[in-house]
C-alpha cells in the first residue's frame, strides 16, 4: 500500500481520542499544519547520525523527563530544572564513560497519555478517561473529560513555548561547561551524594582548563550542549498535520518532535501507529516488553525500514527495551540475539522504569493504608545493570538509557542513597501519572551507570 501521511486511516488504530466535532477538529488540525514546524530535518538527521554512533558505541543516551508533562508546568523553574538535571547526569556520565553523551528530553510535547480503559467509572457515573492535557482535562466532569480539539493547538502552543526557552538558555550559555554551577538545584548541597558530584565537576573543570591551555583558547565546542526532544506518538491526526517535506530532502519528516517513539499499547506492527512510523524519516523509538517475540520484532524492524530506504538505515529504529527486573533476563537475551543474527542495525535503549512499576500499601504516615503506585531504585538499577551484562554476552552495545526523572526534590520512587521507604511516599508525590526518580535518585543512577560503562 502506498504511504502518505494519512494512510494510516486505513488501519486500525487504539488509544485516539473521539472528538465529537469533526469539523472543529479538521479546523483545528488545518491550523497547526499551516504554522511553522516545531523542530527542523537537519537536526533530525544531526539526531539520527548521534543514534548511530551510540549503536556502535561511540556516544551514549541520555534520555528523561516526566511520564506526562502538564500545560500548568510550562514554567521556567519546572523547564530549567528538568535542564539541569540532565545536564548534571551527562556529566557524571562524560566522566564516567569518557564518551560524548547526546541529551534526549521526554519534553516538548509529551502531552498525551495511553490508558489501558478507554473509560473511568465513579460512583455510577462514565465519562471518558484522562489522555493527557492535549486531549482533555483531568477534573471528573463531562465538560473536562470531552475531548476538545483546541487542546491539539494549545500543545502545540506549549511545545514551542518550551522548546524557545530550551534553545535560549542553551544559547546563552546555560549549558556551558566552564559553569557547571548553573546547573545546581538549591537542595542538592545536602544530597549524600554532594561531594562526589563535586569532584567530578572539579575533575572535569581542570582537564577543561589543562585542554585550554594546550589549545591557547577557550574550547568552544564545549560552551555549547544541545538537547532533543522525544514524545510518544499518540494522537495521529495532530502528528500528521505536522508531518511535512523539506526543500532539498527526500521523503516526509515529523516535524512535532525529533525522535516519537512508539508505545507498547499501540506497538501492533499492522495497526495505524506502525503505518504512520514506515513513512517518515526520523529515527522512531519502539517500546518492546517482555512478550514480545523474536517474530514480531523482527516484523516491526523491517516494517519500519520499507518504505524509506531498501535496507535499514542506522540509527534509524531504537528499540527501547522496558521487561523489568524479574523478567529481562529471560525475555531480552533471545531478541538481541534474533536481531543481530539478522544483521539489522537497532539502538539498543533500556527503559528500566515501566517494566518495574509496583502498587504499594504505606503501613503508616498519611498514607496508611492506601494502594500508591511506585518504583524500586533497586529494580531500576537492576535492570539496567542486567541490560548491559545481556548486551556484554551478545556482542552487542547497549546505546543508552531512557527514563522517568524530575528535577524536583519529589518522593514517588523508593530506596536510593536516602533510603526513602513507602511511608515517605506521601511527602512529596507530585505525579499524576507515573512515579518518577527525584534529582537524588537520578544523579545516583547515573553515577552507577557512569561506574558500570567504565567497567569498574
Ligand atoms: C511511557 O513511556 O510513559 C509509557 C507509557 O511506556 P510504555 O508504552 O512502555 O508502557
Ligand atoms: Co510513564
Amino acid at each position: 500500500m502506498e504511504w502518505t501521511p494519512r494512510s494510516w486511516e486505513g488501519k486500525p488504530c487504539t488509544q485516539q481520542p473521539i472528538y465529537s466535532d469533526g469539523n472543529a477538529l479538521r479546523r483545528t488540525l488545518d491550523e497547526i499544519a499551516a504554522l511553522p514546524p516545531l523542530v527542523t530535518s537537519y537536526e533530525i538527521e544531526a539526531l539520527k547520525s548521534q543514534l548511530a554512533e551510540a549503536a556502535r558505541g561511540e556516544r551514549f543516551i541520555l534520555w528523561g523527563g516526566d511520564c506526562a508533562e502538564s500545560f500548568a508546568d510550562c514554567t521556567s523553574a519546572a523547564i530549567a530544572s528538568k535542564l539541569k538535571i540532565l545536564l548534571q547526569m551527562s556529566l557524571v556520565l562524560v566522566h564516567g564513560t569518557r564518551k560524548r553523551i547526546t541529551r534526549i528530553g521526554r519534553f516538548a510535547g509529551q502531552y498525551a497519555k495511553p490508558r489501558s480503559a478507554a473509560t473511568e467509572v465513579r460512583d455510577g457515573i462514565e465519562l471518558p478517561s484522562f489522555r493527557g492535557d492535549n486531549v482533555n482535562r483531568p477534573e471528573f466532569t463531562v465538560e473536562a473529560r470531552t475531548p476538545d480539539p483546541q487542546l491539539l493547538l494549545r500543545g502545540y502552543e506549549r511545545s514551542a513555548l518550551t522548546l524557545n526557552f530550551i534553545r535560549s538558555l542553551v544559547d546563552g550559555g546555560f549549558a556551558d561547561l566552564h559553569h557547571p554551577e548553573n546547573w545546581d538545584l538549591s537542595f542538592v548541597k545536602h544530597a549524600p551524594l554532594a561531594a562526589e558530584y563535586q569532584s567530578m565537576v572539579d575533575s572535569i573543570g581542570e582537564s577543561l582548563r589543562f585542554m585550554e591551555t594546550l589549545a591557547g583558547g577557550t574550547i568552544s565546542a564545549m560552551q555549547r550542549v544541545d538537547f532533543f526532544t522525544s514524545h510518544e506518538l499518540l494522537v495521529l491526526a495532530y502528528e500528521s498535520a505536522l508531518t511535512r517535506q523539506v526543500p532539498r530532502r527526500e521523503g516526509w519528516f515529523n516535524l512535532s518532535t525529533h525522535l516519537p517513539w512508539i508505545g507498547l499499547r499501540t506497538s501492533d506492527p499492522n495497526a495505524a501507529h506502525m503505518e504512520f512510523c514506515r513513512g517518515i524519516r526520523n529515527p522512531i523509538g519502539v517500546k518492546i516488553g517482555p512478550e514480545t517475540t523474536a517474530e514480531q520484532l523482527l516484523s516491526t524492524i523491517r516494517s519500519l525500514a520499507s518504505v524509506t530506504n531498501d535496507g535499514c538505515e542506522e540509527g534509524r529504529v531504537v528499540l527501547i527495551t522496558r521487561c523489568g527486573a524479574h523478567r529481562i533476563g529471560r525475555a531480552l537475551p533471545p531478541l538481541v540475539r534474533a536481531v543481530r543474527d539478522a544483521q539489522l542495525p537497532v539502538v539498543w535503549i533500556v527503559d528500566p522504569m515501566h517494566g518495574n512499576t509496583e502498587t504499594v500499601v504505606p503501613t503508616s504516615g498519611a498514607w496508611a493504608g492506601m494502594s500508591v503506585k511506585t518504583r524500586k531504585f533497586g529494580h531500576i538499577l537492576a535492570e539496567v545493570e542486567q541490560s548491559f551484562e545481556i548486551h556484554r554476552m551478545e556482542g552487542t552495545v547497549l546505546a543508552g538509557v531512557h527514563v522517568e526523572l524530575t528535577g524536583e526534590d519529589v518522593t514517588e520512587c523508593t530506596g536510593g542513597a536516602r533510603g526513602l521507604s513507602d511511608d515517605d511516599l506521601s511527602r512529596a508525590y507530585r505525579s499524576q501519572v507515573d512515579p518518577r526518580l527525584n534529582y537524588e535518585q537520578a544523579l545516583e543512577l547515573a553515577m552507577l551507570i557512569a561506574r558500570r560503562a567504565a567497567g569498574r
